[in-house]
């Protein structure tokens, strides 16, 4: 693996950003699993958790489907001494917000997620979550974002992240979030890490969700640590 500096270099976002600009971080096995036993962890290593730690060191905002912040237990993105430096030394605030996607507003008002955090999180929903609940979230103090009827679009959801200021997207998954974000075209740069483990089962892949067209992406950088692969693929062209 490379030195902290060569790892911020290659991960950074581009610079200027006038839209909100999408990674997608998994981890899978060499056959394709991104869950072992429902959590992501059986397929991690130490170099892999550095590389989701620096996604999170970079971004405005660290995107979230429910089934995954529900599945890993999320809470607020903690501080810790190396974040908060790099932050202040890259002029970012100092902790980005959990924006978690729900058409049902399934986000618990008491939840970790809403409860043990320094930032206010965000709850993207639809107008199908019931009234009360999303406004037991905002008095619960999470931004509530209702983009949709009865499905969340992506689009306009970025759109209000962007307006917020919060266009270094981190996407964290899982398969339906990034299946949904394939379907719409919004994946400008995917980090995905083999992991050297033949997990059979019926565990699914990175993206489901309705078909898409299939998006080309270009490689952008290998990184080699342990076994593992951590490969940075991004938008072709
Ligand atoms: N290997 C990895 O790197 C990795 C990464 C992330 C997750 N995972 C694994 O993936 C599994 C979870 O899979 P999942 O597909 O359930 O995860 P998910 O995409 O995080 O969550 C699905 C749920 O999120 C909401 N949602 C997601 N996309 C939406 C969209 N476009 N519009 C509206 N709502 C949307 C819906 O919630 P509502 O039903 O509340 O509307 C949906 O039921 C877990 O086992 C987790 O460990 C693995």
């Amino acid at each position: 693996m490379v030195d902290d500096p060569e790892l911020e270099r290659l991960y950074d976002y581009p610079p200027d950003l006038d839209r909100a600009w999408v990674q997608a971080n998994f981890v899978a096995s060499m056959d394709g699993a991104v869950a072992v036993d429902g959590r992501s962890a059986g397929l991690s290593s130490p170099g892999d958790r550095r590389i989701l730690a620096l996604g999170r060191d970079l971004a405005d905002v660290v995107l979230v489907g429910w089934g995954t912040a529900r599945a890993e237990h999320y809470r607020g993105v903690k501080e810790t001494e190396v974040r908060a430096a790099r932050r202040a030394r890259l002029g970012l605030r100092p902790l980005p917000p959990i924006a978690v996607v729900t058409a049902r507003g399934s986000v618990e008002p008491d939840s970790h997620l809403v409860r043990d955090t320094v930032v206010p999180p965000i709850v993207i929903t639809t107008e199908l979550a019931p009234a009360a609940r999303r406004s037991a979230l905002t008095v619960a103090g999470a931004d509530v974002i209702v983009a949709g009827e009865t499905e969340v679009d992506l689009g306009i959801a970025l759109g209000e992240l962007s307006r917020r200021g919060l266009r270094r997207v981190n996407c964290e998954g899982g398969p339906t979030l990034l299946g949904s974000l394939v379907e719409a075209d919004l994946v400008d740069q995917m980090c995905l890490t083999v992991s050297p483990v033949l997990a059979g089962g019926d565990a699914g892949r990175a993206a489901v969700g309705p078909r898409a067209a299939p998006r080309a992406m270009a490689l952008a950088s290998v990184l080699a640590d342990d076994g593992f692969l951590m490969l940075r693929y991004r938008r072709a062209g």
